[in-house]
C-alpha cells in the first residue's frame, strides 16, 4: 500500500521577498521544503515528489539532504507544477496527497486524517477550518456592497488527498480546457476535481497548517518552532 505525496515548491516567493524560492527559506535551522517533507513522512507518506523551480533541482536536492524524495522541475503556475509531478508518482500508489511546501508546520495528524479519509473511499479530501473574520463583498473604490453570510464557509488547507486516478483525470481535464483557451479558475487541486464532478470531503484542518506567505508568517513559523523546541527540552 503506497501513499505518495507531491510537494509543489516551485514558486518564487515574491510576497515573502527573500529573493530566492520561498521553499528554501529557513525556519529553526531547516528549510520549509525539508520541514514539509518530514511532516508528510511522519504522517504516513511513503514516496515524496518535490517540485522545484526549473534549474533549481540540485539546490533542492541539497536542501532535502538525506530525505528520500524525487525532485522534478515545475512550471509557471502551481497547477502546472503539480501536473509536472504526476508522472513521477508511482503507478501502484493507492493515495496521493498534494501539499504546499509553504505549509511546512502542518501537523502529522492532519496528514493522517486526510490519508485515512481517502482510504475510507473519498475520492478527494481537504482539511478545512472555520473562517474567523467577518467577510464583506466590496465594489469599486473598496466600498462594501454586502456582508457575506459565513454559515457553511470554510478555509481549506493542504495536504489535499486524492485517489490517484481522480487527481490525474482532474489535471488532464484542466490541461485540455487550458489548451482550448478556456479560463483556469480553480486555485487548488480539489477545485480541479470539483470541475469534473467529484464530491470533495473535508476533515478538520489545523491553524498550524497555515501557509507561509509574508514575512509576518515566517516570523510566526519561527516563533512556533522556537516554542516547540523550548517545550521539548
Ligand atoms: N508553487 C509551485 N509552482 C508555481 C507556483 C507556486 O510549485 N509556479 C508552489 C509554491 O512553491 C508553494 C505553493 O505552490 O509551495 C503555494 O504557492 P504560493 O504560496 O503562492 O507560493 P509562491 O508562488 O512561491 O509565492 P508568491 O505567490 O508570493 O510568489
Ligand atoms: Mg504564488
Amino acid at each position: 500500500m503506497t501513499v505518495a505525496a507531491i510537494v509543489p515548491a516551485a514558486g518564487r516567493g515574491e510576497r515573502l521577498g527573500l529573493g530566492r524560492p520561498k521553499a528554501l527559506a529557513v525556519v529553526g535551522g531547516l528549510t520549509l521544503v525539508a520541514r514539509a517533507v518530514d511532516g508528510l513522512v511522519e504522517g504516513g507518506v511513503d514516496v515524496v515528489v518535490v517540485v522545484a523551480p526549473p534549474g533549481g533541482e540540485d539546490e533542492f536536492r541539497a536542501a532535502l539532504d538525506h530525505r528520500r524524495a524525487t525532485v522534478v522541475p515545475g512550471a509557471d503556475d502551481r497547477v502546472g507544477s503539480v501536473a509536472a509531478a504526476l508522472g513521477a508518482v508511482p503507478r501502484d500508489a493507492e493515495v496521493v496527497l498534494v501539499h504546499d511546501a509553504a505549509r511546512c508546520l502542518c501537523p502529522p495528524e492532519v496528514v493522517r486524517a486526510v490519508i485515512d479519509a481517502v482510504r475510507a473511499g473519498h475520492r478527494a479530501v481537504v482539511p478545512a477550518t472555520p473562517v474567523a473574520d467577518t467577510l464583506k463583498r466590496t465594489g469599486p473604490a473598496g466600498v462594501v456592497i454586502a456582508t457575506v453570510d459565513r454559515t457553511g464557509l470554510a478555509a481549506v488547507q493542504t495536504p489535499q488527498g486524492f485517489d490517484p486516478a481522480t487527481l490525474r483525470a482532474a489535471h488532464e481535464h484542466a490541461r485540455s480546457g487550458r489548451d482550448a483557451g478556456g479560463p483556469v479558475t480553480a486555485t487548488d487541486d480539489a477545485g480541479l476535481a470539483e470541475e469534473i464532478g467529484v464530491s470533495v470531503a473535508t476533515v478538520p484542518g489545523d491553524p498550524r497548517a497555515f501557509k507561509v506567505t509574508t514575512p509576518l508568517d515566517l516570523a510566526m513559523a519561527e516563533a512556533l518552532v522556537a516554542a516547540a523546541t523550548a517545550g521539548a527540552s
